[in-house]
Order: C-alpha cells, then sequence, then structure tokens
C-alpha cells in the first residue's frame, strides 16, 4: 500500500490561513511488511525520527491506537521548514495510514476536519488533502472548503537554504489589526480569490502582492521578497508571495517568461534551490 502527499503553498498572499494550492513535489509513505514494532526506513536525515515519536505515527496511532505494526518506508522531496507544507504532508498521511489500515472510513470532510484541528489552520492541509487550489475556513468545529481548478501558469519555487520556522515567522504577527484595515485586508483576498475562481491571473497576482495581513511584519525575516518582486516587474510575472510562513518565495509566471525569471533567481546572492513546478490536481 502506497500513500502520496503533495507539498502545499498556504496563504498566496492576501488569503492568509484560509487559502492554498497543492504543488508537484511529493512525501510519500509505502507499507513494506508486519513487525514487532513500528519502524521508518527513511533517509531524511538524523533529525527525523524513526519510531512511533515520528509525526506520521504519532498522527495515525492518535486515529487508530490499536494499529497492527509495521515497516513503512517513507521518502520526500519536499523542502523541510521552508514554507511548502512538509508537516502538514506528514500529518495528512498520518491520517491515511490510520484511514487505510484502520478501515476508518474517513470522508474528506472529516479529514480535513481532524488535519485542521492538528495543524491549527487549513490552509495547507486543505490542498494536501484535496490537491488543485482550495480556500478553507474552520468554524465552530467544522471546516468548510471549496476546491477549484488553478488557472495555467509556471510556478517557481525559490527555496532558501535556511530554515524558517513556522512559530518564528508566525511570532513576528500582531495580536490585533484596526478595524479599517481589516476590511483592507479582506476585500483584497477577495479580489484575489475571484479572479482566480475567473481564471485572471494577472490581476490576482496583483492583489497576491498587496497582502495586509502577514507579509508586512514578516517582510523583515524574508528580505529576498522585495527583491524578487523587483525582477518580476522587470521580467513580466503574475505575482510572487511568500510561499505560506516562508522562507521560500512562490512566482506565478506566464509560460514564455519561466526560463528568464529563473535565470534572474539564479544570479541572485542569497543561497536557494530554484524548483520550477507545476499544480498537483489530485491531491492525496
Ligand atoms: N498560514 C500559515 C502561516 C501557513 O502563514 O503562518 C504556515 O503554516
Amino acid at each position: 500500500m502506497k500513500i502520496r502527499v503533495p507539498a502545499t503553498s498556504a496563504n498566496l498572499g492576501p488569503g492568509f490561513d484560509s487559502c492554498g494550492i497543492a504543488l508537484s513535489q511529493y512525501l510519500s509513505i509505502e507499507v513494506l511488511e508486519n513487525a514487532e514494532e513500528w519502524k521508518i526506513i527513511h533517509s531524511l536525515g538524523a533529525d527525523i525520527p524513526s519510531d512511533k515519536t515520528n509525526l506520521l505515527l504519532q498522527t495515525a496511532l492518535k486515529l487508530a491506537p490499536n494499529l497492527a505494526p509495521k515497516v513503512l518506508k517513507m521518502t520526500s522531496d519536499i523542502p523541510l521548514a521552508r514554507g511548502l507544507g512538509s508537516s502538514s504532508s506528514v500529518i495528512v498521511a498520518g491520517i491515511e495510514l490510520a484511514n487505510r489500515l484502520g478501515n476508518l472510513n474517513l470522508s474528506q470532510k472529516e479529514k480535513l476536519r481532524i488535519a485542521t484541528e492538528i495543524e491549527g489552520h487549513p490552509d495547507n492541509v486543505a490542498p494536501a488533502i484535496c490537491g488543485d487550489f482550495v480556500v478553507a475556513s474552520y468554524v465552530d468545529g467544522d471546516v468548510h472548503y471549496v476546491k477549484h481548478h488553478f488557472p495555467m501558469c509556471d510556478v517557481i519555487a525559490y527555496v532558501p537554504d535556511e530554515h524558517l520556522l513556522t512559530t518564528e515567522s508566525r511570532s513576528v504577527l500582531p495580536n490585533t489589526m484596526p478595524y479599517k484595515d481589516a476590511v483592507k485586508a479582506s476585500s483584497i483576498a477577495n479580489v484575489m480569490i475571484a479572479a482566480i475562481l475567473n481564471g485572471n491571473l494577472p490581476l490576482a497576482g496583483l492583489m497576491m502582492e498587496e497582502d495586509r495581513w502577514h507579509e508586512a511584519y514578516r517582510r523583515k525575516l524574508v528580505p529576498h521578497l522585495d527583491q524578487i518582486r523587483e525582477l518580476g516587474q522587470k521580467i513580466g510575472i503574475y505575482g510572487a508571495f511568500l510561499s505560506g510562513a516562508g522562507p521560500t518565495v512562490l512566482i506565478l509566471t506566464p509560460e514564455e517568461n519561466t526560463s528568464q525569471m529563473v535565470k534572474a533567481l539564479e544570479k541572485m546572492p542569497k543561497s536557494a534551490t530554484i524548483n520550477v513546478l507545476s499544480i498537483d490536481q489530485e491531491g492525496t
């Protein structure tokens, strides 16, 4: 049995804690054999536990505590702690593992509610489960969500070498915001979503760069965001935004400008990996 969960990019700028897209990088889990003890075989680094303390098994065994132990193989090309949903992918894989091995028959909505309660917000786990573009909201113990086809474009991920933990990136956010500012921030998010639904990427991209919820506060942690936007303006991109809590920046481009943008990004002084990705439409 195999489970495959896509990477995700949350927020898309102003869709803070509610919007996300699934991307063509994956976490894969394979069930190899029965065993006396749970064991995860992986080569993701010494920091990633191979036993029941791994988030994958913590999640699965919380849902189905009586599962018989197995040997699992875990592989992933989702960069860790870079804002591409690596921990969400593990949570979603854990839920799916419990669902399949324990015959829980969870609906997509139930999986999304459980994943959101573990993660704290639905914007990574929703596209990881559903694929494509998802807008989701957790209200009074229930998740309401809409999946929609994301318009065709290239997606460039500029992934800096250094980590940025979500907790650190959330710690710079304010506790309150003036009412007028919140109304403005909400109107920008609404237009962005409507533009995506209409297939209007130039307008969606414009709104993605006008976020008022989080990027202004996080800018000091990610100075490369403004440099990338400047490059993008010269070359012609739809928009660039902080992927989730950063430090990765996602750049949406018309196909004909992708290689020029990649070349410009390669010349930036910061050490980073640049990946040209596409939208994953299937989810888990
Ligand atoms: N919406 C979340 C944030 C995504 O920006 O903090 C990262 O977990």
